[in-house]
């Protein structure tokens, strides 16, 4: 690490942060979000990518500090940039998981939160099942909590990350924005759609009938059933995975049928424009939602998506952990 460089980063993140704090003390939903909260977590995790692009991975600004990953789902990319993301700002990072935790032994999950908030912890990284689980958790403790996704309903930092990610690429247009596949079983769709209603994009989503949210119009989406409709003037493309864990598969006829007509293909690429970005937050199922020369394709930002997935993580642990106001004690 150079010299003086953790100075420099307080410096820099004082900047970016101007006293400000998140307008809520738990991360549950995109829906308590405000403009100005979008922008204060962009900037800081600009101020964080620089960081971590250095190769300085370590600083000490929440060292003392706890946080906890819950996780009673599975999680690849989620757990592990939540942990990173606590490691490199210094603090203590516990990991649990729902089969090694004593909800095995039919302790409810809010007495599992409540021993933990007992713990001291600082903040509390929640995926749960249900939808819901967070929200309810976070009127027990006193520990601030991040939603990492709760059933089919939401999960903000997901979305977080891909609009930074679209932001370093198109700047602050208002984008022309195509959903394909699951929507009605994704979590990160739902944070999605919320985010891109409050940033102003035009918003299409092409699924089997069978696959479409409920009044997903009234969120200003535009439904197409033919996928080769809804790509003209798109300027990105989500492709959703087949939430198969949700049961999605009862949904559709058969798998090859709807990965034959939603999987994003060199051909139907050629419907879209040449710099049209290619998105998906993982895990991707090869040839299934996306053909791997289109994932391998220079129009493709997964990856770009899991590496901002830091700066991000770090941005919200960093800002619950640090706010000047504190939760009360609910007991
Ligand atoms: N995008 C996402 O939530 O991935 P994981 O399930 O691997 O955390």
């Amino acid at each position: 690490m150079k010299r003086n460089a953790p100075l420099q980063l307080l410096a820099n993140l004082k900047k970016a942060r101007s006293g400000k704090n998140l307008s809520v003390l738990d991360l549950l939903s995109i829906d308590d979000l405000s403009l100005g909260d979008f922008e204060l977590l962009f900037s800081l995790s600009e101020v964080f990518k620089k960081f971590v692009k250095r190769g300085e991975k370590k600083c000490e600004l929440l060292k003392g500090k706890t946080i906890i990953n819950f996780f009673n789902e599975n999680s690849t990319r989620t757990r592990s940039s939540f942990e990173l993301a606590g490691k490199h700002l210094g603090a203590d990072v516990i990991n649990i998981s729902g089969s090694s935790s004593s909800g095995r032994k039919g302790e409810t999950l809010g007495d599992s939160a409540r021993t933990l908030d007992a713990l001291n912890s600082d903040l509390l990284v929640i995926r749960d099942a249900n939808a819901g689980a967070p929200f309810q958790l976070s009127k027990l403790v006193r520990t601030p909590i991040v939603n990492a996704g709760d059933g089919w309903h939401e999960h903000p930092t997901q979305a977080l990350l891909e609009a930074f990610t679209l932001r370093e690429r198109f700047g602050q247009r208002k984008l022309k924005y195509l959903f394909v596949g699951d929507a009605l079983h994704s979590r990160v769709f739902g944070s999605q759609v919320r985010l891109y209603k409050k940033l102003g994009y035009e918003i299409r989503l092409a699924a089997p009938e069978t696959l479409i949210p409920k009044n997903v119009e009234k969120f200003g989406v535009k439904v197409f059933y033919e996928i080769e409709k809804a790509l003209e003037g798109v300027d990105a493309i989500h492709a959703i995975r087949l939430q198969t864990e949700r049961a999605a598969g009862k949904f559709i006829a058969t798998g090859r049928e709807y990965s034959k007509n939603y999987c994003l293909s060199p051909a139907r690429m050629t419907l879209a424009k040449k710099d049209v970005a290619v998105l998906h937050a993982g895990p991707v199922i090869r040839e299934f939602d996306i053909r791997t020369e289109v994932l391998e394709s220079p129009n493709c930002l997964v990856q770009k998506m899991v590496e901002n997935s830091l700066p991000i993580r770090m941005a919200v642990e960093w800002l619950l952990i640090t706010n000047s106001k504190k939760k009360i004690k609910p007991w």
